[in-house]
């Protein structure tokens, strides 16, 4: 029997109606990978991850009950290369959730952080298990500081929490249930219409649209105009007077003034 209870909150249907709560676990995804036979919709919740993981390969600190960790597994029938844009999708549902509960105005950092008062909130790694092409599973894990008051050193100048930024203290059962409302009617349209019917709520809520910005490669680092991103979930830049599309897996996008 699980003692976090988002069930009096949640609406799904299927996601979120199995869950998974753990005190402990190196990381929720990893644990969504090894239980990769628990059923469509499975959530896995852990008051600490030991080595949690971000984007990048970065680390993702994670180390007590201050904030809400978790990932959701699912098994959509798909290609993998289908999937590539689901992490916006997953973005898109963590900021109207976090808008809505708290009354804030949070938006998304191209392509899924989530920004609030120019700091990071809320980071998203989607992650897939795959079978000749096929997709056998994707974990999409979500990490948000809600109770933090205090953060690591390297991380102070860039990161918020909901304590921080509102002064308030939000329960992390209503928070994840909240996600999981938005997230369901998002997935199941995207599963059968990509991202063309939620591209321009993303953009609305897109902080990335219209900033200078610089596209962090391994190679080089490019300053561009961000104008927009397209149904693909690419994001169009100019940069020395050209218009070119760049996908997530490709940059990293960092502002010229600050994080964000
Ligand atoms: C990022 O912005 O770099 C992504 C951070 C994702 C963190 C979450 S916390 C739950 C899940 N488990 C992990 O190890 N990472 C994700």
């Amino acid at each position: 029997m699980s003692d976090i209870d988002i069930s009096k909150y949640l609406t799904t249907e299927y996601i979120g109606r199995n869950v998974v709560h753990i005190k402990s676990t190196d990381s929720t995804n990893s644990l969504a990978k090894r239980e990769l036979n628990s059923e469509n919709g499975t959530v896995f919740i852990a008051d600490c991850q030991t080595a949690g993981r971000g984007r990048n390969g970065k680390s993702w600190i994670s180390k007590n009950e201050e904030g809400l960790w978790f990932s959701i597994l699912l098994k959509p029938d798909k290609k993998v290369k289908e999937l590539a844009n689901l992490t916006l999708v997953v973005g898109l549902a963590v900021v109207k959730a976090i808008n809505k509960l708290c009354n804030v105005n949070a938006m998304i950092k191209w392509p899924n952080d989530i920004i609030l008062d120019d700091r990071k909130l809320c980071g998203v790694l989607c992650e897939s298990v795959v079978n000749n092409g096929h997709c056998e599973c994707i974990v999409c894990g979500i990490g948000i500081n809600i109770l933090t008051t205090c953060f690591d050193e390297e991380i102070s100048k860039i990161a918020t929490s909901l304590k921080i930024s509102t002064k308030s203290e939000y329960s992390r059962e209503e928070i994840c249930a909240i996600i999981l409302n938005e997230f369901e009617v998002l997935y199941i349209d995207y599963l059968e219409n990509g991202l063309k019917n939620s591209i321009s709520e993303y953009c609305k809520n897109c902080i990335t649209i219209g900033k200078e910005i610089s596209l962090v490669t391994n190679k080089e680092n490019k300053k561009a105009l961000a104008i927009d991103v397209n149904n693909d979930g690419e994001l169009i830049v100019v940069s020395d007077g050209e218009t070119i599309t760049v996908s997530s897996g490709e940059v990293s996008v960092r502002g010229l003034m600050g994080y964000v």
